[in-house]
């Protein structure tokens, strides 16, 4: 239901730690503090809310991202879920760490329905830097997730806003730490408007292509997730280390492997020790997917593939969809 004109509509902040919330002992240092210090409605007071909007404060975790759990995202999804029904809740920005931000949005745009926006940002100095980016990265993601028509899950960082498909962090240090390789942003925040270049995302894994949509419903945060591994293909490989997660799993009380995504060179090319490994782990029953080890472009199919490829995901990304494809088939406690 479409909240009246003269109703007060609300922005939910879901805080889950990261840089942006990181607190250092001086003011001067913008690589020695700890993440996840600073309680996400903290971070909301010096943040004015745009006119006619009432910002929302949950904290549901308080991270470095960098030790992101399944069950955290399992809570932030259902938070997502829960506010995404309240009428007067017009969109959701979530407060993350940017190491593994764009696992989380990926993951998010997987099991979320796309009606209303959900909007992940992030800093790359702490909180108690002398010009933290913080701040104006949340003022950005309000005025993303407050646009008329927005919906889906996007990232906003230094004024860049990217599909939670296209978003890689690609620099170590620089405050516009994010790049959507050849697709581009979706759009740049400017003065607190949403300057759009692309289509809003559409919700789930169909848009990559792949056949993973499962149900929030479907996934429980009380039992094992599908254990999904990744293996680097590069000069001089060998296929040792397959070899030796299969044989770890098959070990009594070792969660099995059931996944492998190989990150392959280029157009999805594999060193024939990494090669041979994969087709022993496939006949033991391990689905096998391919991702390109390359920052921009996507595996083009070719008609003599062995290997299913992930397109244009990165191999982080390929094990989510992985992980959830293995899910759909058999739930977590059945496999
Ligand atoms: C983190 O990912 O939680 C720490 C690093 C950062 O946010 O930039």
């Amino acid at each position: 239901m479409k909240p009246k004109a003269f109703e007060v509509r609300r922005v939910v902040v879901l805080g889950t730690g990261g840089t942006i919330a990181g607190r250092a002992a001086s003011a001067g240092d913008n690589i020695g503090y700890v993440a996840g210090e600073v309680g996400v409605a903290d971070l909301l007071e010096s943040i004015g809310a745009p006119s006619g909007i009432t910002l929302v404060a949950e904290q549901i975790a308080q991270v470095d991202s960098k030790d992101m759990s399944f069950n955290v995202w399992h809570q932030l999804a259902r938070r997502c879920a829960h506010w995404s029904n309240v009428p007067d809740v017009i969109g959701i920005v979530i407060t993350h760490g940017t190491d593994t931000l764009e696992e989380t949005a990926f993951f998010l745009h997987s099991v979320l329905p796309a009606e209303k926006p959900v909007v992940l940002t992030c800093a790359m100095r702490p909180a108690t830097a002398l010009a933290p980016d913080g701040p104006q990265n949340v003022r950005d993601a309000i005025a993303v997730a407050v646009t008329a028509g927005a919906h889906g899950v996007t990232v906003v960082c230094a004024g860049t806003v990217h599909s939670a498909v296209d978003v890689q962090k690609v620099h170590t240090y620089r405050l516009d730490a994010f790049a959507s390789g050849d697709a581009g942003p979706l759009g740049y925040v400017e003065e607190g408007a949403l300057r759009r270049v692309r289509e809003w995302p559409t919700a789930g894994a169909a848009s990559v292509g792949l056949d993973a949509a499962i149900k929030l419903e479907g996934i429980s945060a009380d039992v094992e997730w599908p254990r999904v591994e990744i293996v680097m293909s590069h000069a001089g490989a060998t296929g040792a280390v397959i070899d030796a997660l299969m044989a770890h799993g098959a070990q009594d009380a070792v969660v099995p492997v059931r996944g492998l995504v190989l990150a392959a060179t280029g157009n999805g090319t594999l060193h024939h020790g990494i090669e041979a490994a994969a087709g022993r782990a496939r006949a033991s029953g391990i689905k096998i997917l391919r991702a390109t080890r390359c920052v921009n472009g996507r595996i083009l199919p070719r008609g003599d593939d062995a290997w299913p490829d992930a397109g244009g995901l990165s191999a982080v990304k390929a094990r989510i969809a992985l992980m959830l494809e293995l899910m759909r088939e058999s739930p977590p406690g059945e496999a």
